[in-house]
């Protein structure tokens, strides 16, 4: 059972201001806004912040191309992102800038902190520095000479410098990374972390001097510098809290959970807890790292032309159904794709045709048969109790998928329970017990099991489409407040309340064309160019909505009663292992199956099988019949995804 901890601190990189808001960063603001929510639903006191990155060369170069001052460049664009997030139904704390007063103020001070224990030092440097990154990069990090992630040259810089002498905690980082299993999530973001530190760990250069870039905090120990704007931005989560003595710092400081994309993982999972430790401040709890939005197929870039902007995609798609597009189909930690036709298929088949078809259509059945009220509860039947006992348990999964940072699996499984309710609708049929009397009582059980469930599932929902489960909650006859937790349990509708007429709250929309797509339609044409017609292609989208990833099976067991299945518990690099049902009993015994490395499809719809939950499949080759499994080689980490 993995624990919750009753105060919650959670921040969202502070953005660039070089550059307006893209559906990357409206991501990582929705997704530490949903898990801000969530965490306010299960009872914790949270603090929420976010803010913009104003300092450096990367925006000194984009003002002065503008033809403005840095800061009336840097008010405009910060500007932006602060009135982008109320429209995405963000609900922050805080909104923190690096040009704030208190923000200067407080590195000024850590900076002279440091520097008076002696671990601060002038020296002349060289080095390759990458403007975009705003960093030196080693040579071993270039690609043909290129920074990887910008694809330009980095300049060489010679000049007096300071530096931090960071390479003093690479013994002491190395420890806590391998002690501390669950410091950076998904794990193998650690893993990563701890091959970089497998390298000796250089100083920081830690100072630009203000003959080349004057936009920045000045050293508090030479006027001739400013601060490295890396070293000025990570300390925004501390100052914002008021650092050293703040009632919040107080509070929070010891919850902290930095949300991040993977680009930033070197400078939060190595840069900042050394700075921590410097400066004697408590490193953060957790670092949560997510994977990016690829927008068919490439990288977002002004120069490709693809860069989704998150205010056009919610005119069209509606805030909350955005919001839940991203989180369902981004498994949390990888890269996902980008596209309004996969966003278009998740809406209609998750919102309008299931839940949205739940809620309408035990809504006008209960108004119909129930003089426009919820229907009296008779005896509950097998059929309720079962799919009771299914929720019960389901909002303890979903609740456990949150506090694991698996928000993509919470929702999944919010999806296969509304599927089980309107399969027991399906199974019921209340439309043929409404034709005779004597099935009234059963008629009001089955509605009223149908409206109760979909209550929960609204208050499943809440943290994600805030605005939408407020206008269900009115249309179930409840108050607009979010129905707390603890009432997340069934039986808690009340009968006879009014049900007003319904509105479909997500109704079905249209899959964009393949012809207003130009990626898309290029792609067409070079097939049918090659008479591709007669083969059934699948589109790389198709492909790519299947989540492959490499497993190693922790233990196996055969099901009772069944001559075929066996029931493996696999670990997918989450932070619980899943159990999958395999028919392959036949060709291999329990024993022959542990510790192999396998591959998964990770995003089946969980079945059960002989009573078994099955939350994934493991591959095998069927060579008529005869099963073989395919083995990956021993030395591929689980959860490692392929493709
Ligand atoms: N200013 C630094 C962060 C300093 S934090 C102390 C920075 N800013 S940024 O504007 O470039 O945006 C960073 C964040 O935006 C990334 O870490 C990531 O969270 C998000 N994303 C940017 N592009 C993205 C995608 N294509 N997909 C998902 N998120 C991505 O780095």
């Amino acid at each position: 059972m993995i624990r919750m901890s009753d105060t919650f601190y959670i921040t969202t990189p502070i953005y660039y201001v070089n550059s307006h808001p893209h559906i990357g960063h409206a991501y990582t603001t929705i997704v530490t806004d949903v898990l801000t929510r969530y965490m306010k639903l299960f009872g914790a006191d949270t603090y929420f912040l976010t803010g913009t990155d104003e300092h450096g060369q990367k925006i000194a170069e984009s003002a002065a191309k503008s033809g403005v001052e840095p800061q009336e460049f840097v008010d405009q664009i910060s500007q932006e992102f602060r009135e982008m997030w109320p429209h995405l139904h963000i609900e922050h704390d805080q909104f923190i800038r690096t040009t704030d007063f208190e923000h200067k103020n407080c590195v000024q001070q850590i900076l002279q902190k440091i520097y008076d224990q002696g671990e601060i030092y002038l020296k002349e440097y060289e080095g390759l520095y990458c403007i975009g990154c705003e960093r030196f990069l080693d040579e071993a990090e270039l690609e043909d000479g290129n920074c990887p992630d910008h694809q330009n040259p980095p300049e060489l810089y010679k000049e007096n410098n300071y530096f931090f002498r960071m390479s003093a905690y690479q013994d002491w980082l190395l420890k806590e990374l391998k002690h501390n299993e669950k410091w950076v999530y998904p794990g193998r973001y650690r893993n990563e972390l701890i091959q970089l530190l497998k390298e000796p760990l250089q100083d920081l250069c830690i100072s630009r001097p203000k003959s080349r870039l004057k936009w920045g905090i000045e050293l508090p120990f030479d006027e001739n510098f400013v601060t490295y704007v890396w070293f000025d931005a990570l300390l925004n989560y501390a100052s914002a809290l008021g650092w050293p003595d703040g009632e919040n710092y107080n509070k929070y400081w010891q919850h902290v959970h930095h949300t991040i994309g993977k680009d930033i993982l070197k400078t939060h999972g190595i840069y900042w807890p050394c700075m921590l430790k410097a400066a004697g401040m408590p490193v953060f709890k957790k670092l949560v790292v997510h994977g990016h939005w690829i927008v068919e197929g490439s990288k977002m870039s002004k120069s490709l032309g693809n860069v989704v902007d998150p205010l056009a995609m919610k005119d069209q798609l509606g805030v909350d159904a955005l919001r839940y597009f991203l989180l369902r189909d981004m498994s949390f930690g990888e890269d996902s794709n980008f596209t309004e036709e996969l966003a278009v298929t998740r809406y209609n088949g998750d919102l309008a045709n299931n839940f949205g078809n739940l809620l309408n259509r035990s809504i006008s059945m209960s108004r119909k048969n129930f003089h426009g009220c919820v229907p009296p509860l008779g005896k509950a039947e097998d059929l309720e109790k079962e799919l009771h006992n299914s929720f019960v348990e389901g909002v303890q999964k979903c609740k456990e998928h949150i506090i694991a940072f698996q928000p993509h699996r919470a929702l999944e499984h919010v999806a296969s329970l509304s599927s089980q309710v309107n399969k027991f609708i399906d199974t019921c049929k209340p439309w043929a017990l409404a034709k005779e009397e004597k099935d009234r009582e059963r008629l009001g059980t089955v509605l009223y099991t149908a409206l109760d469930m979909a209550r929960i599932l609204v208050g499943l929902l809440d943290p994600v489409m805030p605005k939408k489960m407020c206008e269900a909650r009115v249309s179930l006859g409840l108050d607009e407040g979010v129905i707390r937790f603890d009432d997340l349990t069934p039986g808690l509708l009340e009968s006879g309340i009014e049900l007003p007429k319904p509105t479909p709250l997500f109704p079905k929309m249209r899959v964009p064309s393949l012809e207003v797509n130009p990626i898309k339609n290029h792609i067409e044409k070079t097939l049918n160019n090659s008479n591709a017609e007669e083969t059934e292609w699948l589109g790389i989208d198709d492909f790519q909505k299947m989540e492959l990833k490499v497993g190693r099976i922790k233990s196996c067991r055969k099901v009772e009663k069944s001559e075929k299945l066996l029931c493996s518990e696999v670990d997918l690099g989450e932070a619980c292992s899943r159990s999958i049902v395999s028919g392959a009993a036949e060709f291999y015994t329990p024993e022959e199956m542990t510790d192999r490395h396998v591959l998964v499809v990770a995003n089946l719809k969980p079945v059960k099988l002989m009573g078994h939950l099955s939350e994934g499949m493991i591959l095998f080759s069927d060579d008529n019949g005869k099963l073989v499994l395919i083995d990956v080689p021993e030395q591929v980490n689980p959860g490692v995804i392929v493709r």
